[in-house]
């Protein structure tokens, strides 16, 4: 197969750990046959100090003449005084909305290595593997009017919305996962209470005619927020709302017990997706050589799974990931029992030994 992939490594620890995920990438892609043209593009802050703009109409371009996007992070204290306009994370929410990427995937999934690093009990988090799938361009965060009103601005107003094509095309997406999954979704709504939430509840249930392999559940936001922490292995699926969506993939990150380790996937309806590390640039560790580059490299397994239906070599990097970990192999933020702390490069290099002799 043959893949034109935009690579925007970002400020801070993201040109760090996108290197590893490059050179994870091409050994993969390498050992499998497989044909890569990256082209690079400037977002955030390093784009506002070379183009003046954290999102040049270059690096859109160079994005949509491309099959994915690998995105490293942006952000940093240079430009926290900056005007909104020429604020790193309007790079960000710009690139998702040009690019119509409104599904937002994040998968938290147990490592044996890592259980104890965990605020969860052992047993509880073992065999967690979920994903929750966030509305990403809709809902309470985008509803309009969202303002202050009344004679002296003491009144507020906030507006969930969201068109029936809006929840048709989150839903869908959900079930395409959970079918590719252990065929488990559990939309989560407030349907007990929201307008909004009645028909997604409806046309989750119309939707899953369509599907009808995968076992459906309806849930309330609160009780799956208590759910999350009770009992985490019973979910598959999860999909929401935008806020809800929100909270509940922060809620959930801290089940794994690593911030480093979590990627995620933002997709529309077709194959390109944009992928990224969970984790900002992290100013206080940038350039140390001391950043976890496996959020990142998990990311990039992601793009191969899902922009490329690659899962043989998504696998491969997801076990490789897993073969370091166990070996006992770390960075300085993880706590792995008896680890060896490593750099972002050597432990770039563990991973692709065992890529390299697995095959
Ligand atoms: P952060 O995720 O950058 O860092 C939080 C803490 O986790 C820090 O102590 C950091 O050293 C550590 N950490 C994060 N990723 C790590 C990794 N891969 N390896 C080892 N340690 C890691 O979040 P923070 O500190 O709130 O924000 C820093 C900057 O990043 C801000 O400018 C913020 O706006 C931006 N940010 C960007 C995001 C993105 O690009 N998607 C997401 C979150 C924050
Ligand atoms: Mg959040």
């Amino acid at each position: 197969m043959k893949m034109k992939l935009a690579v925007l490594p970002g400020d801070g620890i993201g040109p760090e750990v996108m290197d590893a995920a490059i050179r994870v990438l091409k050994t993969v892609l390498d050992n499998y046959g497989h044909e890569a043209v990256f082209e690079n593009a400037l977002i955030g802050g390093a784009a506002i100090d070379e183009a003046g703009t954290p999102l040049p109409e270059e690096t859109l371009d160079i994005c949509r003449r491309s099959d994915a996007i690998l995105l490293g992070a942006v952000g940093g204290p240079k430009w926290d005084h900056n005007p909104a306009s020429l604020r790193p994370e309007k790079g960000l929410l710009g690139i998702r909305k040009e690019m119509g990427l409104f599904a937002n995937l994040r998968p938290v999934k147990a490592y044996a290595p890592l259980l104890n690093a965990s605020p969860l009990k052992r047993e509880r988090v073992e065999n967690v593997d979920l994903v929750i799938v966030r509305e990403l361009t809709g809902g309470l965060y985008f509803g309009r009017p969202s303002e202050r009103r009344g004679p002296d601005g003491n009144e507020v107003i906030d507006t969930l919305a969201y068109t029936r094509e809006e929840i048709e095309r989150i839903i869908e997406k959900a079930f395409q996962l959970a079918q590719i999954r252990r065929k488990k979704l559990a939309s989560v709504d407030k349907a007990n209470v929201l307008e909004s939430s009645r028909m997604w509840r409806e046309i989750a249930e119309e939707t899953a005619k369509k599907y009808p392999d995968v076992e459906v559940s309806h849930m309330l936001v609160d009780s799956t927020s208590m759910q999350l922490i009770a009992n985490p292995g019973q979910f598959d699926v999860i999909v929401t709302e935008n806020m809800f969506g929100d909270i509940l993939s922060d809620e959930a990150s801290v089940i794994t017990g690593s911030l480093g380790m979590l990627p995620s996937a933002s997709l529309r309806s077709d194959r390109f997706g944009m992928y990224e590390p969970v984790h900002g640039s992290a100013p206080d560790i940038a350039g140390q050589g001391k950043a976890n580059p496996l959020g990142m490299v998990l990311s990039a397994a992601l793009m191969l799974r899902y922009s490329f239906g690659l899962e043989k070599e998504a696998a491969a990097i997801e076990k490789a990931v897993d073969d370091v970990l166990q070996d006992g192999y770390c960075t300085g933020d993880l706590q792995v029992k008896n680890g060896k702390v490593v750099s972002t490069h050597e432990l770039t290099d563990k991973l692709i030994e065992k890529l390299n002799n697995s095959e």
